[in-house]
């Protein structure tokens, strides 16, 4: 791909306005306040945590090169072997997750127009194709439905309170900023924060067979249904109801999956940083130029990057998130207070520390993975000059990895 053309593909994140009919019933949301009273972790959390642990483990172990290696060359040490340990906000679960998921909504008790529609499409499919193709065809094209029986089956109370807290602080926060203190983003995303409270009444089935009430699906012909489904699909998404309501609500109803029982140090960098960067998307680029531009020359990005407008850009919209996501993450386990356990959030980064020290990381690994691992995609060139600027420039995170000065992820000059 040109560099240019990969530029565009700038991980998009897109907040709509959810307009969900209200419902205010604040008493179930806080009589699971103090569940694990005693205990400043869930069962649940230590297990993911271990986990975690397991996987990085693995995949640091198989990357090749290894002496210095995360200093030398962050994108080989965590994307080299293109294992993502987690998925970008909106991305797809994985094939287990979903198999249980489809499996879920199968054996739900309620059975509605769209459910049968996609029930006799992975069937059609499953005549010609592998199980896991199929699976992965249903989700892209059904995916109201995944969004309909996570919120319905898997989502708990202790699943949703971290994104909640998580979103409501980083709404305090960035009103503080004065840039951002009338951003439409941040009246979305309030509106967002209360509707996740009951994400059940995010998807009802009337709505769910409204979408696809014109769609065709036969139980037997494959080739049918998809080119079924293509017209479909090109018709609905188009539709600015699919942009404003559907695909947020759905990328924030398989975000909910995918986060159950994470520590914190999963959502700053995964959530968070998106959020900064939609805000600083706009400040870099139409307000403060001057400052920003002597930031990019400070960079000192090679030639062929620095002469395109677009990556200097992107390279300071991305410090400015890495570093708004990291101090509000410290932020938090400084001062903070857990709505889920009712434990103080010191408490917490501790006990998550200790359970991780065995695999020799701690929640500040975590979040440098984590935040890492977001730019894969975009390969190393890209991910190491442009995305990485905030590690670079991090202290933090040098001082975990022990970089000395002059390594790639530790350059002389500091901005
Ligand atoms: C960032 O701003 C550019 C230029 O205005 C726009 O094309 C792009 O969609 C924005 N990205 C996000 C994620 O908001
Ligand atoms: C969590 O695990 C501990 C030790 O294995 C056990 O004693 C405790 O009952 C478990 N708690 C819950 C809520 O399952
Ligand atoms: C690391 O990988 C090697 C093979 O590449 C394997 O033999 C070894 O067991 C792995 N170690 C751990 C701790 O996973
Ligand atoms: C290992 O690292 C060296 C120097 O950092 C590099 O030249 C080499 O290509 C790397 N090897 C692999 C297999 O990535
Ligand atoms: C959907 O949008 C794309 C690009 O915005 C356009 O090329 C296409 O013709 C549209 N399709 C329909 C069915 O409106």
């Amino acid at each position: 791909m040109r560099m240019e053309s990969k530029i565009i593909l700038i991980v998009t994140f897109f907040i709509a306005s959810w307009q969900v009919h209200g419902w205010n019933d604040n008493d179930y949301f806080n009589n699971n306040y103090n569940r694990w009273h005693n205990q400043i972790l869930s069962n649940d959390s230590i297990s993911e945590l271990k986990r975690l642990g397991e996987e990085i483990r693995h995949v640091v172990n198989i990357s090749t090169n290894k002496t210095n290696y995360p200093c030398d060359s962050y994108y080989d040490y965590i994307c080299g072997e293109h294992i993502l340990i987690n998925s970008v906000l909106g991305s797809m679960p994985r094939i287990n997750d979903l198999v249980i998921i489809l499996n879920a909504l199968k054996y739900d008790d309620r059975s509605f127009d769209s459910k049968q529609k996609l029930i006799n499409f992975f069937n059609s499919c499953s005549k010609v194709k592998s199980v896991d193709d199929c699976h992965v065809e249903s989700f892209e094209n059904f995916r109201p439905l995944y969004g309909y029986i996570i919120s319905r089956k898997f989502l708990s109370q202790a699943d949703v309170s971290p994104l909640i807290d998580v979103l409501e602080s980083f709404i305090k926060r960035a009103k503080l900023e004065g840039y951002f203190s009338n951003h439409q983003n941040l009246g979305k995303l309030a509106n967002l924060a209360n509707n996740l409270r009951k994400p059940a009444n995010l998807f009802s089935t009337t709505t769910l067979d409204n979408i696809y009430t014109k769609l065709q699906i036969f139980p037997s012909s494959y080739n049918h249904n998809i080119k079924n489904l293509e017209k479909y699909n090109r018709l609905y998404k188009n539709q600015s109801a699919f942009e404003n309501y559907w695909k947020s609500a759905l990328d924030f109803t398989i975000y909910l999956y995918q986060s159950r029982n994470k520590p914190r140090s999963y959502f700053y960098p995964t959530l968070n940083a998106h959020l900064w960067m939609t805000l600083f998307n706009n400040t870099v680029r139409y307000h403060e130029g001057r400052t920003y531009k002597d930031l990019a020359d400070c960079f000192k990005l090679p030639s062929h990057l620095n002469n395109l407008e677009e990556a200097r850009n992107l390279a300071v919209i991305y410090y400015k998130s890495f570093k708004f996501a990291w101090e509000e993450y410290q932020e938090w386990f400084n001062n903070g207070f857990s709505v889920v356990y009712g434990a103080r959030a010191t408490d917490i980064y501790d006990r998550e520390n200790q359970i991780l020290e065995r695999y020799h990381l701690s929640n500040k690994h975590l979040f440098f993975i984590f935040y890492a691992q977001n730019f894969c995609f975009f390969g190393k060139d890209m991910a190491e000059n442009i995305f990485y600027q905030g590690l670079k420039q991090s202290i933090d995170f040098n001082t975990i990895y022990l970089c000395s000065v002059g390594h790639t992820m530790n350059p002389t000059v500091k901005c």
